[in-house]
């Protein structure tokens, strides 16, 4: 995920210290860094692909002139990573710089509309836009406050940034909307970053910048105000005595759970991706006459899901299969019309890449889906959609998972429409409830937390545990049950509910629990038919169920409510509480979620 940190500083270069600090955003996951500082007239930058030890070794950032200065840590979401690409970006004149992280939506038209009027980018970056829209309001004799206003007006989008001027260069003025940002003072200077440990060893007096706030930075002192009406706020600093390892974690135990309550971000981002890319895949998909969904791990998961979606909205079968049994499994029946959409997290998982190859060899036509621009699956595609997830640590995917489905949810509404195969009605239904997504997991995650909380102390020490759904739950049910297989060690099963009389009920013995993703579809009638087979078997019933479901509670030993949303998109909300519970389920047995035995997150080898 892209990093910023920005500081302003009563004497003294800046570079070193932003230097170090960009060292301290390492652990967010990059591909590039950048530096710019204000001396004089001028602004310096020094910037290139690779990592910070290997820029700093050609370039040396420490020796770069001026008390003020901006950088940034790229993690690459438009444009691959290259200098050019990296960040601080500049005006035409060299009189701005920009360091940005996350995703402006309309730059495509923003950029048009620039180019017209003569501005000349030397990026691909989404971010460059913001440079030349401060130049504008520059030229036309805003100071840079206003100027940044002004261009922020024009975004739609997610962004924290942070802009330096040679016309004002005592400031740096920042901004927030979504994308995480706080600010720091001390004795020697102020500060703002994307998070708490880039600048924790300079201060630990810490502000944090609220949604649609700016601040202007001077290094004595910081001014905050509201971006809509310009009215000034007063905040006072906390003191954090966080240490650096805590701080990378923003207070969270694991990266785990820091990373299940991303996901109201993450699938903000996944609903902020280009059109152009999406008609392209949904064209490519529209004239396959075999469409494979590829994939290991998680995003297999994630692709049985949407199978179900490209059914149910655009009336088209696709198959899901696993990688690795790809070739074996339909290696001869691939030809010319056969498309295959991988879906990887990495974009470099070996089993996935290798089925890619041998399909394309077969005259296959390749679309992915991937979070890291750049990646294997990237070169190989014909065309590809980054899934906007920043960065997974943790091992087992949580924000990626749901965020492929979104995107694949995504594609298949488009599919349905470009097919004349929904009404109007119907797709603006599913897409009234994709929008709603983010806020709907939002809910789960404020609601719902201490009930799972309690439900791993009730069962963290079960040995096995049973996961049945039917329909599109049928992923629910499978990924459920790996989260829990793969950080708590817990051999466990799950099925199809329809096919849980044809073994697992076998298994089932008095107390054992099982878990029912039930959310209110067609399925709901069938599903209530298995659970009352597994409880007269003795079976504990955990359900997950919609809001109000009275009649499943009272099946029930135990229910997590969810939000009502459109059957089709149930797998992203539905699948929030069973990560919650893999990850306290772990955390109660004493295990660490973030590096569960054995796993590796990105598996590159046969
Ligand atoms: C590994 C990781 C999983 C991931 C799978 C596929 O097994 O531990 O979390 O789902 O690889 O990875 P990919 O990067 O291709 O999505």
């Amino acid at each position: 995920m892209c990093g910023i940190v920005a500081l302003t500083l009563k004497e003294g270069n800046a570079s070193p210290l932003l230097h170090s600090a960009l060292k301290r955003l390492e652990y967010r996951g990059y591909d590039s860094a950048g530096i710019a500082t204000l001396y004089g007239e001028k602004i310096f930058v020094k910037k290139d692909a690779g990592k910070i030890d290997e820029i700093h070794a050609r370039l040396n950032f420490d020796n770069m002139p001026g008390s003020v200065g901006v950088s940034h840590t790229r993690w690459s979401t438009h444009g691959a990573p290259t200098r050019e690409n990296a960040h601080p970006h500049l005006d035409c004149k060299n009189t701005v710089a920009v360091v940005h992280n996350g995703v402006i939506e309309n730059f495509l038209e923003l950029k048009e509309e620039l180019m017209d009027r003569g501005h000349r980018f030397v990026s691909r970056t989404d971010t460059e836009v913001i440079s030349h829209l401060v130049e504008e309001g520059l030229d036309a004799g805003e100071n840079l406050y206003n100027a940044t206003v002004n261009a922020l007006r024009r975004l739609r989008g997610s962004y924290a940034l942070a802009i330096i001027s040679t016309r004002e260069p005592n400031k740096i003025v920042c901004a927030r909307n979504e994308s995480p940002l706080v600010l720091g003072l001390s004795d020697s200077g102020t500060f703002c970053a994307s998070d708490i440990p880039a600048i924790l060893p300079y201060t630990n007096k810490i502000i944090i910048l609220n949604n649609g706030e700016l601040a202007v930075l001077e290094a004595d002192n910081i001014i905050i105000k509201r971006i809509s009406d310009g009215v000034t706020l007063s905040r006072e600093a906390k003191v954090i005595e966080w240490s650096i390892e805590q701080a990378e974690k923003q207070g969270y135990p694991h990266f785990m759970l820091k990373e299940i309550h991303e996901q109201p971000t993450s699938l903000r981002n996944a609903l902020r991706l280009q059109e152009q890319y999406l008609d392209l895949i949904t064209t490519f998909l529209d004239r396959g006459e075999k469409i494979f969904l590829l994939a290991a791990g998680t995003s297999h998961y994630a692709c049985i899901a949407a199978s179900y979606m490209f059914s149910k909205l655009a009336r088209l079968a696709t198959y899901p299969v696993v990688s690795s049994e790809f070739i074996e499994n339909y290696g001869d029946s691939i030809g010319i019309d056969t498309v295959v959409l991988a879906v990887s997290q990495s974009g470099e998982t070996y089993d996935t890449l290798k089925a890619v190859d041998y399909a394309r060899m077969r005259a296959a036509t390749i679309l992915g889906i991937t979070n890291v621009v750049g990646s294997t699956l990237t070169r190989v595609s014909r065309a590809y959609i980054v899934q906007q997830s920043g960065p997974e640590i943790g091992v087992a995917a949580t924000k990626s998972y749901t965020a492929q489905v979104l995107v694949l949810a995504q594609l298949a509404l488009k599919l349905a429409k470009m097919r004349g195969k929904l009404s109007q009605d119907e797709i603006d239904e599913v897409k009234a409830s994709l929008q709603r997504i983010p806020e709907t997991v939002e809910n789960i995650l404020e609601k719902r937390e201490e009930k799972v909380k309690e439900l791993a102390r009730k069962y963290a020490k079960e040995k096995t545990f049973l996961f049945l759904g039917r329909g599109i739950s049928t992923a629910t049910a499978l990924e459920g049950r790996l989260k829990l297989l793969e950080i708590s060690y817990k051999p466990s099963l799950a099925y199809p509910a329809g096919e849980s009389k044809h073994g697992p009920i076998s298994v089932v013995e008095d107390g054992t629990p099982t878990i029912f993703i039930c959310p209110n579809d067609e399925t709901r009638k069938d599903i209530i038919g298995n659970m009352m087979e597994m409880k007269a078997r003795g079976a504990k019933i955990i359900s997950l169920c919609e809001e109000g479901d009275q009649k499943i509670a009272d099946l029930s030993d135990d229910i997590i409510e969810v939000p009502k949303v459109h059957p089709i998109l149930s797998p992203i909300p539905y699948i929030i509480p069973l990560q919650l519970l893999a990850y306290y389920i772990a955390v109660e047995n004493g295990l660490d979620p973030d590096k569960p035995r054995n796993l590796a997150k990105s598996v590159t080898v046969p």
